[in-house]
């Protein structure tokens, strides 16, 4: 079937050779079942298809109009077809699209530049791949041939990719496929408090539990030696939970008595979305020794990468490439993509317009007895389900929000360890009056939940 646009239904043949007519989206989910892996999870009872869309505004095969506050998970960073980055990625399609990274690359070139100034990251060289999990994937190279080791720290409730070895770096029952890895990791206490034995401290008191943690672990379950610690700032998958500030700067204090480098993936986190900050580690006062990013920097395009510190990235003793990683086309759309945040101060509109989306919201979650929290910083909240008064998940209340909130036009997405994360991060061009919109939909639909 070729390319479609527009309202559409299709044909589709019952097992005994009848004809029976379905919506294009009813057919599209049958044929995703039949050829598709079965892990491959899709949203919604009856999952949809985005054929186009403008600014915040995507449309579907059937001609459903929604605003979309998950941006294909925190990816579509600025807004969809913006003409500044489409017209980059035509004008470089029109010359070269791939020439590998045996000849000099211009746009990779100035990408890794502006990246590297960015990062604040001292002396700091980039290498770019094509997504986040080879980005942490390089930067456990980069970590374990530095340091001669592959013991590595990360924190539960983590989610750091699909590759071998990101998913040893993840901490998380619905995304951790196998426990086979040639690292060898041990996960700390990290920032999601709730349901652990530290729920009802203080952050002060959390901070002070979670660092014993760390050093129990170091001391019981290492060798000392250990390579790295990798963190996500805000945790993504895990449904944004959101460590107390300076937090990340009392484990660092821990590993920097050992020597063990401080990772910071960024991949949800980073080119300002949290607001108040570039990055997700500036809210800890710490500088990271290697940074990961991915998502957001394509708005789209296949693109993600390591930062780090010239004689970390510089340690490696032979070879290494990645074929399409920085190439013309995705650097050259990537860099317009950039421009244009920092040009039109994209940190800044999330810190107001995430403002502005937390005070609306926030009257909904204290009212709601099923709404254990809402959390999170800038473009990056969650609302946490549980069965009211207690702590119970309760994915199924976090199934309907999404399902009515879709019905309303507006796009969500989903997280936590149990499926009950609601997760709000729209595209860092959102206006006020979008947030206004989507706040009034998110109201509509709790109040049709029982
Ligand atoms: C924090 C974090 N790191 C890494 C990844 C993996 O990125 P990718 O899916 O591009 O491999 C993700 C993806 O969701 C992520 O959220």
């Amino acid at each position: 079937m070729g390319v479609l646009s527009g309202p559409q239904t299709g044909d589709l043949r019952t097992p005994d050779g009848r004809m029976m007519s379905m919506g294009i989206h009813q057919e599209l989910t049958a044929r995703t079942r039949a050829v598709l892996p079965s892990w491959l999870a899709l949203y919604y009872d009856e999952p949809i298809a985005i054929d186009r869309g403008e600014g915040r505004t995507v449309w579907d095969l059937e001609g459903n109009e929604y605003l979309d506050f998950f941006g294909g998970i925190l990816t579509t960073m600025t807004a969809y077809s913006l003409p500044e980055v489409t017209a980059a990625i035509a004008e470089q399609a029109a010359k070269v699209l791939h020439t590998s990274t045996l000849y000099l690359n211009q746009p990779m070139i100035e990408l890794a530049e502006m990246v590297a100034e960015m990062s604040g990251i001292p002396d700091a060289k980039v290498f770019f791949t094509t997504s986040g999990s080879e980005a942490n994937d390089a930067a456990m190279l980069l970590a374990t041939s530095y340091r001669k080791s592959n013991q590595v720290l990360a924190l539960r409730n983590s989610y750091h990719g699909r590759s071998f070895t990101a998913i040893a770096l993840t901490s998380h029952r619905s995304w951790s496929p196998t426990g086979y890895s040639g690292l060898s990791v041990h996960y700390v206490q990290g920032p999601y408090k709730v349901r652990s034995p530290y729920k009802d401290l203080s952050d002060d008191a959390f901070v002070d539990a979670a660092v014993a943690d760390l050093q129990q672990v170091i001391d019981m379950m290492t060798s000392g030696d250990v390579a790295c610690m990798i963190t996500e700032p805000i945790q993504g998958v895990g449904g944004f939970a959101t460590p107390p500030d300076g937090f990340f700067k009392a484990f660092k204090d821990v590993l920097d008595q050992y020597g063990i480098l401080f990772v910071s993936d960024e991949v949800q986190t980073g080119w300002g979305r949290t607001g108040e900050h570039l990055w997700g580690y500036q809210a800890h006062g710490i500088t990271p020794d290697i940074m990961t990013f991915a998502k957001g920097i394509g708005n789209g395009l296949s693109i993600g990468g390591v930062i780090a510190r010239a004689e970390i990235m510089d340690c490696i003793g032979a070879n290494s490439i990645s074929t399409f990683g920085g190439n013309p086309l995705v650097t050259a759309g990537a860099l317009a993509n950039l421009k244009y945040l920092v040009e039109h101060d994209l940190q800044g509109n999330a810190f107001k317009q995430g403002s502005r989306l937390y005070e609306g919201l926030l009257p909904i979650a204290e009212e709601t007895p099923w709404i254990l929290e809402l959390r999170g910083r800038g473009l990056m909240l969650a609302i946490e389900t549980v069965e009211p008064g207690t702590t119970q998940p309760d994915s199924r209340r976090a199934g309907r929000l999404m399902e009515e909130t879709r019905k309303r036009g507006l796009l969500l997405g989903k997280g936590g360890l149990y499926g009950n994360v609601l997760r709000i991060s729209p595209p860092m061009t959102v206006t006020e009056e979008e947030i206004d919109t989507a706040t009034a939909i998110i109201a509509a639909s709790v109040s049709v939940i029982d």
